[in-house]
């Protein structure tokens, strides 16, 4: 099959090699030159592991191709699927649908014989009548059928979640788009995952409503947890305890500092702006947004506490991860953006280092940004971590003590154990675990 991807951010590039992958001709294009002329070159604009060899190995055989300008590939293709941004529109919530509507306007003066043409973005209920009415709009004579097949992915683990999905949507009435969905997906068959087809609008919602239960999943973890603390009861047990029983199962309960990154923060606020337009308002989804946004900005609170201070003024506080969650560059959202802030107003100093997330460097003022967990150590009153890369759990724990000034550890993340921490000498807070 020939495929056209509009939009090589995360989605559409991930989505792009793999379905070249399947042996798919595919042709990403986006309209930012750079970013083109980068792919062209071997370069990969966004840190996602393995998507660089992916990337390689399919332009290599042919099958991936990437271009500023959609026309060649959208006319050649039997699908061209809609990758591009559809960020918080400013003020009130709703998703910027303005990116998907150009690219709607854009294929349908494009398209040569039956095209279907999917939404991968995640859209609001109604999107895909709304496309379907600019096609009719632009060139009603054209043969396009509207499709909607969300994306699951997580980043950090895109390509595994893409090729090894728990289950693929497709919204669609019109069965030759039916067909041409099944084709591309034929490799997932194979492995007999599930692939639920659904009206249009439903798949729509689907997104949204699993985005929203994960989000309320997590919040659910973060309430119980400062609910252990005041209790002095375990969280990881709990999780454990209730994770066993099928119906809760134990995934998405690790308790943290907040969700953040591109898709829980927008979806929910987009979901809930949805159900308050069609006058079904979603209580448990406003009030996990609400509690989600007041956590990341109490957590300077927990460092305040473990300092014994009234506030942070002349203290060092030492951060380390900054990007919403680990193995990717991506800043959006991230609570360490509410969080150190929060304890520069409480009079801290910061000092901070991230593998990936050099885009904090504009994103936080007057942070003094380190190249290793070390320097960040050096001189601070309180090592907090944000974000649990890897690294972070194999810190060399006796080296960092003698660097800082005081062996306070503030550990949002839940990566030690309170009773080594102890044994080692570190006065040590997490969430929702008790102290020693
Ligand atoms: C998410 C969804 O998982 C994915 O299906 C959807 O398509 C896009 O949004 P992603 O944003 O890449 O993917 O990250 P995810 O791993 O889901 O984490 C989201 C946030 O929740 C992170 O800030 C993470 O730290 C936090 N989280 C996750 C927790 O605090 N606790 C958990 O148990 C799980």
């Amino acid at each position: 099959m020939h495929v056209a991807m509009i939009g090589t951010g995360y989605v559409g590039l991930v989505s792009g090699a793999c379905f070249a992958d399947f042996g798919h001709i595919v042709t990403c294009i986006d309209k930012d030159a750079g970013k083109i002329e980068r792919l062209k070159s071997g370069g990969i604009p966004i840190y996602e592991p393995g998507l660089d060899k992916l990337v390689a190995q399919n332009v290599q055989a042919g099958r991936l191709f990437f271009d500023t300008d959609a026309a060649e590939a959208v006319k050649k293709a039997d699908a061209v699927f809609i990758a591009v941004g559809t960020p918080s529109r400013r003020g009130d919530g709703h998703a910027d649908l303005s990116y998907v509507h150009a690219a709607a306007e854009e294929v349908a003066k494009l398209v040569d014989g039956f095209t279907v043409l999917v939404t991968k973005s995640t859209v609001p209920v109604g999107t895909g009548d709304e496309i379907e009415a600019i096609v009719k709009r632009v060139r009603p004579e054209a043969d396009v059928a509207v499709v909607s097949n969300p994306e699951f992915l997580r980043e950090g683990a895109a390509i595994e979640d893409f090729k090894r999905p728990d289950r693929v949507v497709v919204g669609t009435d019109d069965d030759r788009a039916r067909e041409v969905m099944r084709e591309l997906y034929r490799p997932l068959y194979l492995n007999e995952t599930p692939i639920l087809f659904t009206g249009r609008r439903t798949s729509e919602l689907i997104k949204y409503a699993a985005n929203a239960f994960l989000a309320m999943k997590i919040t659910f973890i973060n309430e119980v947890a400062d609910l252990c603390e005041a209790v002095g009861a375990d969280v990881q047990q709990v999780a454990r305890g209730i994770g066993l029983d099928n119906r809760i199962g134990g995934k998405f309960l690790h308790a943290g500092p907040g969700y953040g990154g591109s898709c829980f923060p927008k979806d929910t606020l987009a979901l809930v702006q949805t159900a308050r337009q069609y006058g079904a308002p979603i209580d448990l989804v406003e009030t996990t947004v609400k509690v989600n946004d007041e956590r990341k900005k109490a957590m300077a609170q927990k460092v305040i506490r473990a300092v014994d201070g009234q506030d942070l003024s002349g203290r060092t506080i030492g951060v380390l991860g900054l990007t919403f969650k680990p193995n990717t560059d991506d800043m959006r959202d991230a609570p360490s953006l509410d969080i150190v802030p929060a304890l520069q107003a409480a009079g801290a100093k910061v000092q901070a280092f991230d593998p990936e997330g050099h885009e904090a460097r504009q994103m936080l003022a007057d942070v003094d940004f380190k190249d290793s967990p070390y320097d960040v150590a050096e001189g601070a009153d309180a090592l907090v971590i944000i974000t649990e890369w890897d690294q972070f759990r194999a810190l060399d724990l006796d080296r960092i003590k003698l660097l800082m000034k005081r062996p306070v550890m503030v550990d949002l993340r839940n990566i030690y154990k309170p009773d080594d921490m102890k044994a080692r000498g570190f006065a040590y807070t997490s969430v929702g675990r008790p102290g020693v």
